[in-house]
């Protein structure tokens, strides 16, 4: 392609009120121009005026759903008479052979830029394993190569990356011989602008480069169905039809506790028929930051936590539970077909996310905010629910499955993240009959770890550990 001049640039960007990204075009060299025009050429300028007017210039408040049209969902509870543990054992079995018949594949996003962390590096390379310092990357491949011992078959794996973070992430499965996967494949997800917070102008990251950053993990569909590495092999949705893959299990990479291809919830979903399923735990304050999965005009949707009317999210059943206490914690089942239905058509709307983002000033120097100035345009993944035509969504115990890694300190940190898995893993061996000592709050003092290489689940462990050995010090065993 013929790279455009820069009247041409200067009279595209004018339309849209962004010619001040050609502010520093006399300076550049052949490179940065070509790289600039580049960026600027792959930015849908429509689009983006449209999310600027709605999102940033506009009214930027998104309106509250009145409470009248939002009613509780029906969820899938945890068992507890015998009567549901047979029905759920009837989905682990139903699951089971979806696995043993090679029809689950797995997508793993990966691609936030993991800011709140602060982590030099992909986030999936963070050594999380509470004493092996194992990366999550490798924990979530050792349960997928568990799996294929169980089944007999290795469900693919799909890993979703962004422009800045694809190159060390694949080189880091590559240094770890792909952590012994039969097939693992990275795809790119889409990039948007950072544009001013104030102003809707387009930020520059560098004087060559604009401020662009992921998509959100709503990205992930398109990118699903976009050109394979290299833009000559099949799309990856193409690639798993060819495979015979009809069912994906979605997580994010920050969650080191996942049931990754959890059979139960994929027998669930099938037996459903659903096109997609959520697992949800229960929220357990009004003010918890989780979206909730809820009926709206009796539509399946999530409502993220600062967008629930206060009425709503306070409301308590009888026995004083929370009403809407479905919070979705990022792990899906997907029909195959119903992502290639959505790609074909549907487009998920973008949301705004205002962060810091570093700029370049008229002057050519570099600003390091130190307060939000600029907006993000992402989309979820959970904006997809209200078009599957059926759906399921299934309880699931937080203590066994979910501890996300967000931040350095504090909550969702490496020091919850290891306490909660150091617990699980306890209980998993207590259940084994060895003896864990605990604290007085029942956590254990110190930290163990079970590899899933050596136990996907509690009852894998009977016939490996001895009942009676007391745990007197951090344990790891693989
Ligand atoms: P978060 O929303 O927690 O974002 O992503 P993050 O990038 O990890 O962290 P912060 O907000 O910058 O601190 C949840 C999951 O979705 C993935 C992330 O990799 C993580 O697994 N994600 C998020 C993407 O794959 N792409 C995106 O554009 C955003």
């Amino acid at each position: 392609m013929e790279m455009e001049s820069k009247q041409e640039l200067a009279e595209r960007l004018g339309c849209h009120g962004q010619e001040h990204l050609l502010q520093f075009w006399d300076e550049l060299d052949e490179a940065g121009r070509d790289l600039l025009a580049k960026e600027i050429a792959s930015i849908d300028f429509d689009q983006l005026d449209r999310l600027i007017a709605g999102l940033v210039r506009g009214a930027v408040e998104e309106p509250e759903i009145p409470a009248e049209r939002v009613h509780p969902i029906d969820v899938v509870r945890l068992p507890q008479t015998d009567g549901e543990r047979t029905a759920r054992r009837r989905a682990t079995d139903a699951g089971e052979e979806a696995l043993a018949a090679g029809e689950v594949g797995v997508v793993l996003v990966a691609g936030g830029s993991g800011t709140r962390l602060g982590f030099p590096g992909p986030k999936g390379t963070f050594p999380i394993g509470p004493v092996s310092s194992a990366s999550l990357f490798q924990i979530h491949a050792e349960k997928l190569v568990a799996l294929g011992s169980r089944y007999g078959k290795q469900p693919p794996l799909y890993v979703m990356t962004s422009p800045e973070n694809h190159d060390a992430t694949v080189e880091f499965f590559e240094r770890n011989g792909r952590f012994g996967l039969d097939h693992v494949r990275f795809f790119i997800q889409g990039r948007m602008p950072a544009v001013d917070l104030k102003t809707g102008k387009i930020l520059l990251a560098a004087r060559d480069r604009l401020a662009m950053s992921p998509d959100g993990h709503g990205g992930t569909l398109a990118a699903l169905a976009g050109p394979g590495d290299a833009g000559c092999e099949p799309s990856c949705l193409a690639e798993m039809g060819e495979r015979g893959v009809q069912t994906l299990f979605y997580f994010q990479v920050d969650n080191p506790m996942v049931e990754i291809a959890d059979p139960t919830f994929i027998g669930l979903h099938r037996q459903g028929q659903a096109e997609m399923s959520f697992k949800v735990v229960e929220k357990m304050t009004p003010d918890e930051k989780v979206g909730v999965v809820v009926l709206v005009d009796g539509r399946p949707q999530v409502i993220e936590y600062s967008d629930l009317p206060r009425s709503l999210a306070e409301k308590r059943g009888e026995e004083g539970q929370l009403a809407y206490w479905a919070g979705s914690i990022a792990i899906h089942a997907f029909e195959r077909s119903f992502i290639e239905r959505l790609v074909g058509g549907l487009r998920l709307p973008f949301h705004r996310a205002v962060k810091k983002v570093p700029y370049v000033l008229p002057t050519g120097e570099t600003v390091q905010p130190a307060e939000p100035n600029a907006v993000k345009f992402e989309q979820f993944i959970f904006d997809a629910l209200p078009a599957a035509e059926r759906f399921v969504i299934v309880e699931t115990d937080r203590a066994v499955e979910f501890e996300p890694l967000k931040n350095a300190v504090g909550p969702d940190s490496p020091a919850t993240v290891h306490q909660r898995m150091s617990d699980l893993f306890g209980g998993w061996l207590e259940q084994a009959g060895v003896v864990v000592p605990r604290r007085p709050d029942g956590s254990v003092p110190f930290a163990i770890e079970i590899s899933p290489l050596f136990a996907l689940a509690a009852h894998d462990l009977r016939a490996k550990v001895e009942p009676g050995l007391v745990v007197e010090r951090p344990l790891y065993l693989r």
